[in-house]
């Protein structure tokens, strides 16, 4: 028996952050990081809370990648100030945070603190998915954690909010939410409701993922690509994800790669993998299940071609030109600034919890040890 239920409530379009004005909750923890705090943007949330008479405080101690000390740090925050309502503002690792804080919170002290989500980068799908990803910073590892309880009760989706997300920030976050639509496309848990949710995101990002980088004033690419990050979030809330995640979890986790940069880097390697198809491939009677759904994507994209092998290539030559025109590395030797053996000493145990990590289970193809090795090898 399968299901699937949306216990978000998503605000979106034209005024969406009058939504605050509304909200039926008193006294409000504001869940943000330095860059936003500091920013003039702040009053954007401030402001109608502040007409609607509702008490609150803005807490600003997360940090990217949030660590579990910061953690601790919020759960402290919310057991003094006792908020019955946290708004998270701010990119993945700012609703990440929150919603681990609040579950953490709300079990210690039987509380059931609310969580409204307002994300201020187009890319992770937070704002509508039961996943937080903590680091632990000492073992170098990211942790997805996974609960429905996590889940926001609200989202709000303001453009206004994303306009000043640098170029490069817009790059990583874009291709986040391309491979949150292709990895819960071809999962094993993919399903018919997660599908029409993962195909609209595709067709988003391949029309306007690249005008928002190239103009971030865009007002109207900025707004799909938003919407087009909620729709990804909801695609793999359902079907969950795949080893790019479970890899990319491992590069960031050592490396401080930026997770949509990882992603980007690793997914023509990935399809590759998954499809069994490369640039020496010939014409096959049959393929494994999981090629007809990367062809499905390039016909989303406009690319499909001649055949089946051509049509994948195609896939794959897109992504390395979107990653090219973005000015994403194609591989970890591009950035320049990672040691090689460094770099080729953690493989093994990058590999080992690339295989641990809830998000390569639901993976089209099952990866050995060898495989992730021999992909995080020639992503060198
Ligand atoms: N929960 C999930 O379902 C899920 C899914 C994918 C990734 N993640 C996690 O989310 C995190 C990444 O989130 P992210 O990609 O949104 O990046 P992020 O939240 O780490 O933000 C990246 C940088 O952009 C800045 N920023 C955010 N909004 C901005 C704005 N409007 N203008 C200018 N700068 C802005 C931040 O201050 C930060 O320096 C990672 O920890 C990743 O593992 C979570
Ligand atoms: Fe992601």
């Amino acid at each position: 028996m399968k299901s699937f239920d949306i216990k978000t409530k998503i605000y979106f379009g034209d005024n969406a952050i009058d939504r605050l004005r509304e909200l039926p909750y008193k006294k409000i923890m504001i869940v943000t990081d330095k860059f936003f705090s500091g920013s003039s943007m702040l009053r954007i949330v401030t402001q109608p809370l502040s007409e609607s008479n509702k008490e609150f405080r803005v807490f600003n101690d997360v940090v990217p990648d949030p660590p579990i000390d910061k953690i601790v740090v919020g759960v402290k925050a919310v057991l003094e100030y006792k908020p019955d309502c946290l708004i998270a503002v701010g990119g993945g690792s700012v609703i990440d945070s929150a919603k681990a804080i609040r579950e953490f919170a709300n079990r210690m002290h039987e509380s059931k603190i609310a969580l409204v989500a307002i994300p201020t980068t187009s890319g992770t799908g937070s704002e509508v998915t039961s996943f937080s990803v903590i680091t632990d910073p000492i073992h170098h590892i990211k942790y997805p954690l996974v609960s429905d309880t996590m889940l926001p009760e609200e989202a709000i989706l303001d453009e206004d909010l994303v306009k000043s997300v640098p170029p490069n920030v817009t790059a990583d976050t874009g291709m986040d939410v391309l491979t949150h639509a292709i990895e819960a496309y071809t999962s094993i848990n993919n399903n018919e409701f997660s599908a029409a949710l993962a195909e609209k995101a595709i067709e988003i990002c391949g029309a306007f993922l690249l005008r928002a980088y190239l103009d971030g004033n865009d007002w109207h690419a900025r707004r799909k690509m938003h919407v087009a990050s909620c729709l990804a979030g909801l695609a793999f809330n359902s079907a969950s994800l795949g080893l790019n995640h479970g890899m990319a979890h491992q590069i960031g986790a050592n490396f401080h790669i930026a997770h949509g940069r990882a992603n980007a880097m690793l997914l023509p390697h990935i399809i590759e993998f998954n499809s069994g198809i490369n640039i020496h491939s010939r014409s096959q009677k049959e393929y494994p299940k999981q090629v007809e759904k990367y062809v499905s994507i390039a016909r989303l994209l406009g690319l499909q071609n001649f055949n089946t092998i051509t049509t994948v290539r195609a896939l794959v030559n897109w992504i390395q030109f979107m990653n090219k025109e973005m000015n994403i590395p194609l591989s970890i030797s591009q950035m320049g600034n990672i040691p090689e053996m460094e770099y080729r000493s953690k493989i093994p145990q990058m590999a080992e919890a690339a295989l641990a990590d809830a998000c390569t289970a639901t993976n089209p193809k099952v990866p050995t040890k060898a495989d992730v090795m021999r992909i995080y090898e020639e992503l060198w």
